[in-house]
């Protein structure tokens, strides 16, 4: 039985949508929880952003949605995408985020092209165009440290979407894809720093303008 329920974080009216590119994720269940790494293609990176992009400390991000790009093994390309709005059953603990993740996987059935796999949890056999081309420029912006500093940039609409490599970076064919589908280059800061935490300085910026403007 599942004891912890999570606390509402109340939704704004703009939607946060973060897409993580696992550049050799695995695409299966195929993975030990006690060996991400090495076994699932730096899968405790991803389940790091799962952390920094779905909680705060007391619940879940409602306004956020989590697309994790999952590029290793024979299913791929296949994006996993969380919901803040429905999901259920995500810890602080990354040891039990990455049970849920494995669980996903598991679920999938052979041939299905999009399913929902868990509370919250959709499985789609998606590319980084398929998923960029949902966000409409100029919302559509690609975490780098030699973009734009963040701080000054207008975020124009009601949602934004950012995208960001694991330890690989993204790869020149990626970024050319997002450039072709209207993203701009934004940096958090000058300091090259990890995924989760790329993740963790968006979400700050935005929570203090949300603040700011009510
Ligand atoms: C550990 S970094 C990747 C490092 C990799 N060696 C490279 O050259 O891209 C992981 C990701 O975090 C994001 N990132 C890291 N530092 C950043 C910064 N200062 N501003 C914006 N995004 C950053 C980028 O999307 C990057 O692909």
């Amino acid at each position: 039985m599942d004891s912890y329920v999570p606390i509402l974080h109340p939704p704004g009216a703009r939607l946060r949508r973060f897409i993580v590119v696992g550049a050799r994720a695995k695409s299966s269940a195929d993975f030990k929880l006690h060996a991400l790494g090495d076994s699932g293609g730096r899968m405790d990176i991803l389940v790091r952003c799962i952390r920094a992009a779905m909680l705060v400390a007391d619940g879940v991000r409602r306004d956020t949605q989590l697309d994790l790009l999952l590029l290793g093994g024979n299913d791929a390309p296949l994006a996993l995408r969380m919901d803040g709005a429905t999901i259920r059953f995500l810890r602080p603990d990354e040891r039990r985020n990455a049970r849920l993740l494995q669980r996903a996987l598991a679920a999938r059935h052979a041939g299905v092209d999009a399913e929902m796999v868990a509370p919250g949890i959709a499985a789609a056999r998606r590319s980084l165009e398929d998923l960029a081309g949902e966000a409409m420029p100029p919302n559509l912006f690609v975490l780098d440290r030699h973009g734009d500093d963040l701080r000054g940039v207008r975020i124009a609409d009601a949602s934004a979407t950012f995208v960001v490599g694991d330890d690989l970076g993204l790869s020149e064919a990626h970024r050319e894809a997002l450039v072709q589908c209207g993203a701009r280059r934004v940096s958090v800061g000058p300091a090259e720093v990890h995924t989760e935490d790329a993740i963790t300085l968006v979400h700050n910026e935005l929570d203090r303008r949300a603040v700011a403007t009510g």
